[in-house]
């Protein structure tokens, strides 16, 4: 089944952590796909699974069983060295807490993706200029982490994760350290970018009042996904 108008497809995913001499299953028999585009969201109760099953998805962590598929191509099981060309390639990635690198700026830090895919000091910095105007930090150009709000830092975090044109970004509760006007500012700035790129987004989120942003709400429950009933 590789259908090239689904960026993600997961099916069968299954993930314990063992600790001594116990298997702590968090991950049953996880079955998804997210097509070209789209914007999916995922809710779940603390400790369900939903970081756990975006590092998987991500290529960050493994799966003990399943299959992954980005855009086509197979991301589990494979080599660490073939998920990271891939997770170069197609993805992008915002965490709760920025992630940042401190003593980068602001142009360095979303020029990163650039380099490491190979692209010229140069072209990378003026790209990542560019985009850095679109999210409304042109005047924030040269930054720290540090000397950024809390909002800035993640419209930092995702120009980062969409700098370099990904098919799907996987944001694991992007707005969950913001106050309410700046999570819904950050919200809709990736809906306006998930349109204009046409970037499928992934988002973990406990804000019900962003839920109506999404095309599918997807609930994590005892291991498994449930579509929920459509919101909003
Ligand atoms: N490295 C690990 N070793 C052992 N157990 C782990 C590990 N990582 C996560 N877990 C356990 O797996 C379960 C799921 O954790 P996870 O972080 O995925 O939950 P979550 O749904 O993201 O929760 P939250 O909403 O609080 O962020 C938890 O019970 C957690 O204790
Ligand atoms: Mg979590």
């Amino acid at each position: 089944m590789s259908d090239l108008t689904q960026v993600l497809t997961a099916s069968g995913l299954v993930k314990a952590f063992v600790q001594g001499a116990d298997a702590i299953s968090v991950l049953q028999d996880i079955s998804l796909h997210v097509a070209a585009g789209e914007r999916v969201a995922i809710v779940g109760r603390s400790g369900s699974g939903k970081s756990t099953l975006l590092h998987l998805l991500a290529g960050l962590d493994e799966a003990d069983a399943g299959r992954i598929t980005l855009s086509g191509e197979t991301l589990t099981p494979a080599s660490n060295e073939a998920r990271t060309t891939l997770r170069r390639q197609f993805l992008g990635f915002v965490y709760q807490q920025h992630h940042l690198l401190p003593e980068f700026t602001a142009l360095e830090n979303v020029a990163l993706p650039l380099r490491l895919n190979g692209a010229s000091q140069q072209d990378a910095q003026t790209r990542s200029a560019h985009l850095l105007e679109r999210v409304g930090l042109g005047h924030r150009l040269r930054h720290l982490p540090a000397e950024l709000s809390g909002g800035e830092r993640q419209r930092v975090a995702v120009a980062r994760a969409l700098i370099h044109a990904p098919k799907l970004v996987l944001a694991d509760e992007p707005t969950g350290n913001l106050d309410a006007t700046s999570a819904s500012e950050l919200m809709s700035l990736m809906v306006e970018l998930s349109e204009l790129r046409s970037v499928a987004f992934l988002v973990v989120t406990h804000d019900a009042s962003m839920l109506h942003q999404f095309d599918r709400v997807l609930t994590l429950i005892d291991g498994r996904l449930r579509e929920a009933d459509s919101v909003g």
